[in-house]
């Protein structure tokens, strides 16, 4: 039995869902990397500011094929194709591209992500993630994770350091699409710049989970998050021994997201508490 399969369960191998994340990860990787063609069809979902391409769907029908044909009994819950139930306990949350507006732009920040989750996806806290990968082509860096096996840069284990204390740290975060939410997100964020060393807002949140396993941020935090934007990033993140949570005693879910090590993801959290950064709208 590995180290993965004591921690995630009988019949979980650990290794082998790492392994199958990241196949299908790349590929869809050179697929909207390799093949992206010189003009994007643009559609546009919960918001005028809210796009998809025609590279979204293919990414993602190449993923549903190269999951469902290694394991047929899995499920599978993926950002524009929805949900197709499985047998296995299992489930593959997928975004074929997250940060479709860099995507757009030309901008690199933009990643596949492909994680397995035991549990119910759609509800929070009643699911966790078993093994997953966040592929950025463009870029040209991997991010591995596997519950019980580490978290792997380009097959380098990551360790997270001591985080600084908060009026050091430089924290990512983001923003929804719909305007109501935007303007109270735009309260939040004025109130926790003057009390950090600087906010970055990459405009990929699988990549900012990765990116603070890998000491390029130092916390992160974003309200609105679905579960295929942080189901691979944030085992990167646990893995990689840091922690992500919701506000209070709630796990992390679609109110609020707040990663980092400790003391300094709770003291973040505390702030945006205090800020109400999970409400009203
Ligand atoms: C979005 C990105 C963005 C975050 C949004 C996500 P998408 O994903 O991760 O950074 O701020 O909340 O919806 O739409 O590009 O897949
Ligand atoms: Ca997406």
């Amino acid at each position: 039995m590995s180290a993965g399969e004591a921690v995630a369960g009988p019949g979980a191998d650990v290794p082998r869902l790492m392994a199958l994340a990241e196949r299908a990860a790349r590929a869809a990787g050179a697929l909207v990397h390799g093949q992206r063609p010189d003009r994007l069809e643009v559609d546009t979902k919960s918001s005028p500011t809210d796009v998809v391409t025609q590279m979204d769907t293919a990414a993602e029908d190449l993923l549903r094929e190269v999951l469902a044909a290694a394991r047929p009994g899995d499920g599978l819950f993926g950002e524009e194709g929805g949900r197709r139930p499985g047998r296995s306990g299992l489930t593959w949350v997928v975004d074929p591209i997250d940060g479709t507006v860099n995507y757009l732009y030309g901008l690199p920040a933009y990643a596949i992500s492909v994680a397995v989750v035991r549990g119910d996806p759609a509800v929070p806290g009643a699911w966790e993630s078993i093994a997953g990968c966040v592929h950025a082509p463009a870029l040209g860096e991997t991010w591995t994770a596997g519950r019980g096996e580490g978290a792997f840069l380009d097959g380098r284990r990551l360790r997270m350091a001591e985080p600084p204390q908060l009026p050091g740290a430089l924290i990512g975060t983001g923003f929804g699409y719909r305007a109501a939410r935007r303007r109270h997100q735009a309260g939040v964020v004025a109130q926790v710049l003057p009390q950090v060393r600087d906010i970055r807002r990459i405009g990929c949140a699988a990549l900012d989970l990765c990116l603070l396993a890998s000491g390029r941020l130092d916390a992160y935090y974003e309200r609105g998050l679905n579960p295929w934007d942080m189901a691979a990033g944030q085992l990167v993140v646990t893995e990689a021994g840091g922690r992500v949570r919701g506000l209070g005693r709630t796990p992390p879910s679609e109110a609020m997201v707040v990663a980092g090590r400790d003391p300094l993801v709770d003291r973040l959290a505390q702030l945006l508490a205090d800020l109400d950064a999970a409400g009203p709208d």
